[in-house]
């Protein structure tokens, strides 16, 4: 199994919490006076709003979903993928930050696709680098889809069944979706995850871990826990195991 230290964890994460936060905070207000508000969960607001944001706007927003994708993508990843080269699949990835940290800490030769909704975005973290912890570049591509939709490949055919051995959201299942449209993104876990696949899910504001939790158990998913940034982090990432 792929084993990640806290020491590295620690040695690799972003720090100045408390200038990251201060970014977003004049960044969000600043949006808000041009009406741009991204707290939403209709996809059409919310691809608007995204798509009005410069580049240095969104990661200024995703600061702090950024700082803690460093600490909490690793925690949930270690003990719980094998240590062998995988294909991953990273929702809403935005401008691909969690999709770096997946390709830092993936095993190399992993292949990752990233789905996001917004075009501005996607064609952002298309340009992005990704490396892997050796230094080698990783294999990363994008599908600008909604993670409600089918997943396809970045060359637009679906992605093939059972073929997925780690689904990755940060920052969009807790954050966008309800209960009542996750459903969806439920039956692609069970069409594209092999067995023994897993999916890491965020929690938070619009779906909460008992929704969440509750939503996996029906459809055979074996919760393995709940990972967090830190301590207090009222969000964080569900782990599920496909049967
Ligand atoms: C908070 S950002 C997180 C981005 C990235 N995962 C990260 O951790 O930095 C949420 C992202 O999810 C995307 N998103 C929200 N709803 C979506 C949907 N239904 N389908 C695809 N992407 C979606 C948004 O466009 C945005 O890029």
């Amino acid at each position: 199994l792929l084993t990640i230290s806290e020491r590295e964890i620690r040695r690799h994460g972003p720090g100045n919490l408390f200038a990251v936060c201060w970014r977003h905070w004049r960044v969000e207000r600043a949006l808000a006076r041009r009406g741009i508000r991204f707290r939403t969960t209709d996809l059409n607001t919310l691809a608007a709003a995204y798509a009005a944001m410069s580049d240095q706007e969104f990661d200024a927003i995703n600061g702090l979903q950024n700082w803690a994708n460093w600490r909490t993508i690793p925690r949930a990843l270690s003990g719980h993928v094998p240590d062998r080269p995988l294909r991953v699949l990273d929702l809403g990835s935005g401008t691909g930050s969690s999709t770096k940290v997946l390709a830092f800490y993936c095993p190399a030769g992993s292949r990752i696709t990233g789905i996001e909704l917004a075009l501005p975005l996607a064609q952002i973290a298309r340009r992005q680098p990704y490396l892997h912890r050796s230094g080698l570049t990783a294999d990363v591509n994008f599908s600008c889809q909604g993670v409600t939709e089918r997943w396809c490949e970045a060359a637009g055919e679906p992605v093939a069944d059972r073929s997925v051995d780690l689904v990755n959201a940060s920052g969009v299942v807790g954050h966008h979706l309800k209960v009542q449209i996750v459903a969806p993104v439920i039956r692609e876990l069970q069409r594209v995850l092999a067995p023994g696949g897993v999916a890491m899910l965020d929690v938070g504001p619009t779906l909460s871990a008992a929704e969440l939790s509750e939503q996996m158990s029906t459809a055979g998913f074996q919760g393995l826990g709940r990972w967090r940034s830190w301590l207090l982090d009222p969000t964080g990432q569900l782990v599920f195991r496909a049967h």
